[in-house]
């Protein structure tokens, strides 16, 4: 197909936030969807408004979300605004009978989470959550080995290290980022208590890829060490396949960024290295059998994994395929994963995800 090729049936999109995550990443996934439009920009700052409009150009534009939620063209919506805003948001999109993609964490507290699993299960909409390492074309290969010819799993060891020189490298690849004093953003700068945002944004991630790859995770126990500014947990994973897990997250790390996976099964084996997201590479990603005695590695030219997300998120609601993105589940349980992290952090138990409350 045609590089930018669009399908005749277009899903329409109106994306609420103008800020960083839709200025590098959704606009132009909408844009570049096979299968989807960017239909309409919402955003309340009136200067980040404009200029997304003029660099755009999408169909409509809207300063209040209510007002989107009314425009019976739009057929969905991606939620891009600060974590705090995502449940509330997401439940009011729901009931204006739109389907979601909401930014990742899917929120910040389980019971937060938990209500809007409710709202969900109570309709017929689809939702989202916007963990696009799944659509790592190197991460999708291994999940589909994982199912189709690892046999039993032994072992799944994750690891996620940001850099000191992430911005360095970030500003170089995603278009000049436009800033508004007059964004919206929550209470009392919740990025100020550094140990639970940089859980919450980066441990998120971490998590859902054990998920996705080593199954349903029943409990955690955690070990954290604060040392110069750098935040560092160690993460003793319990899966319900009986797996033996290991996360570590390591932000920021003296050195480049990394994410990366290693799995040991019955008949093959996993390793995986992944770039920093914004280089849209396909992680550097093998995975060995022993029916063959082959490595095999996808090249994955196409990896633009925030694109691919809203492909795949246009292609369930479209075409009724299954849904790889996280759902509403996934959502929930990465939640309970962090904050049984940030609770087992402070008191050293191992907890099962299904006992704990609260925000981490
Ligand atoms: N998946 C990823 O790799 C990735 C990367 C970066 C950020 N994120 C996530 O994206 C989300 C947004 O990040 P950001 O840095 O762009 O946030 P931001 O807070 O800087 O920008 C959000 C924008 O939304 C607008 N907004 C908020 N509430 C609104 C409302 N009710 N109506 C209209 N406009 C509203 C604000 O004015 C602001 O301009 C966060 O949850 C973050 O965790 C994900």
């Amino acid at each position: 197909m045609a590089r930018s090729a669009k399908e005749a049936e277009l899903l329409n999109i109106g994306v609420l936030g103008a800020g960083p995550i839709s200025q590098a990443a959704h606009f132009e996934g909408c844009q570049k969807a096979r299968n989807a439009r960017l239909y309409a920009i919402c955003e309340l700052a009136p200067d980040l408004l404009e200029s997304a409009a003029h660099t755009y150009r999408p169909a409509k534009i809207f300063r209040r979300f209510d007002a989107m939620l009314a425009d019976p063209a739009v057929h969905a919506v991606i939620i891009a605004v600060a974590d705090q805003f995502h449940v509330p948001l997401s439940l009011q999109a729901l009931a204006a009978g739109k389907h979601v993609l909401v930014e990742k964490p899917m929120g910040v507290s389980v019971e937060e989470a938990e209500s809007l699993r409710q709202a969900v299960a109570a309709g017929s909409l689809i939702l989202q959550v916007g963990h696009n390492r799944r659509f790592d074309p190197g991460v999708a290969f291994a999940r589909l080995f994982v199912s189709q010819e690892l046999g039993r799993m032994q072992s799944y060891q994750g690891w996620y290290y940001d850099s000191t020189d992430r911005y360095i490298m970030t500003d170089n690849l995603q278009p000049l980022m436009r800033l508004s004093d007059s964004a919206r953003r929550p209470a009392g700068d919740p990025k100020n208590d550094r140990q639970r945002y940089l859980l919450l944004t980066h441990g998120s991630h971490l998590l859902d890829t054990a998920r996705f790859l080593g199954g349903e995770i029943i409990a955690v126990r955690a070990r954290y060490n604060h040392s110069f500014d750098a935040h560092c947990w160690f993460i003793e994973i319990h899966f319900s396949n009986g797996a033996l897990g290991h996360a570590d997250l390591t932000v920021p790390l003296r050195g480049d960024f990394e994410e990366g996976f290693r799995i040991a099964g019955e008949f093959g084996s996993v390793r995986a290295r992944l770039p920093l997201t914004w280089f849209h590479r396909c992680g550097d990603v093998e995975c060995y059998s022993i029916k063959d005695g082959l490595y095999r590695r996808p090249l994955g030219a196409d990896a633009f994994s925030y694109k691919l997300q809203i492909e795949s998120f246009a292609d369930v609601l479209l075409h009724g395929k299954s849904q790889l993105g996280a759902d509403v589940h996934d959502g929930v349980a990465n939640i309970r994963a962090m904050v049984a992290v940030a609770k087992s952090v402070t008191n050293g138990e191992l907890l099962p995800l299904a006992s704990v409350t609260g925000e981490p």
